[in-house]
């Protein structure tokens, strides 16, 4: 794991945008795994910025996103296909036709997760963008997720709905379950590129990247891979011990 800590969210944005771009780049054929939040935003408008500047053609690009909830109407403005659509497609210019997220208002959402994994793994390289969840989820892989987990229908915790809440009239309008691409399903990408701002990420991040790899830390699993980049602004990074940032 490499760590790179920036003076604010929107410097972290900006190295991790260009990340993503040299991994892109370099590999041509790799997908664009994608995740919805807070945390990446600063990295799709960087991105966006460079795609835009640079003039790199992504429309032949295939992107995949993590998750979906479960039971939301895919236009639903807080449905992750619609946050997709609006944060990731439009402005990196993708084709919609190409970008796929869970199908969360599948009649059998079990079905739609087994699909789905088919589907991302049968692409071949991703470059996966990702966040991290103030209890250490990635996706919406809740503490106890296996290592090796696929894409699966998920419980949400109380925790998470909270958290997500700020989206919604209220907590209870959160969908209690999601279709989330698993902890296997993310190792499985070529280059994993982390990115998390602000102070309540960080004992997530401290306890992901210097604790024990423990299914109580999901996100520690990804010490395990081989090209794992993390880009954190100063709040999120302020509880790693000083030479890993
Ligand atoms: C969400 C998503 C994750 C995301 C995390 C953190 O619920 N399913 O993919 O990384 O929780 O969200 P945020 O970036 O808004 O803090």
């Amino acid at each position: 794991v490499i760590v790179s800590t920036a003076s604010s969210p929107d410097q972290a944005g900006a190295l991790a945008a260009t990340a993503v771009l040299e991994a892109l780049v370099a590999e041509p054929r790799a997908a664009l795994g994608v995740a919805t939040g807070g945390s990446p935003q600063p990295l799709y408008a960087s991105l966006a910025r460079l795609v835009g500047d640079e003039g790199v053609d992504l429309r032949s690009r295939t992107a995949y996103a993590l998750d979906e909830y479960i039971g939301m109407p895919p236009d639903h403005p807080e449905s992750y296909h619609a946050v997709v659509a609006r944060d990731v497609t439009g402005p990196l210019r993708l084709r919609p036709e190409l970008v796929h997220v869970p199908n969360g208002a599948a009649e059998d959402p079990v079905a739609a997760a087994a699909a789905y994994e088919e589907a991302v793994r049968a692409h071949g390289p991703r470059v996966q963008v990702i966040g991290i969840g103030a209890n250490g989820h990635i996706g919406f892989n809740e503490p106890g997720s296996a290592r090796d987990s696929v894409t699966r229908v998920v419980e949400l915790t109380a925790e998470t709905r909270a958290a997500n809440s700020r989206f919604f009239a209220s907590v209870d309008e959160v969908p209690t379950h999601a279709i989330s691409q698993g902890i296997g399903t993310i190792l499985a990408a070529s280059t994993i590129v982390l990115i998390a701002h602000g102070a309540t990420k960080a004992e997530a991040v401290a306890a992901a990247i210097t604790g024990p790899e423990t299914t109580d830390v999901p996100a520690s699993f990804l010490r395990s891979h081989p090209d794992v980049r993390v880009f954190l602004d100063e709040a999120s990074a302020s509880l790693l011990p000083q030479h890993t940032h």
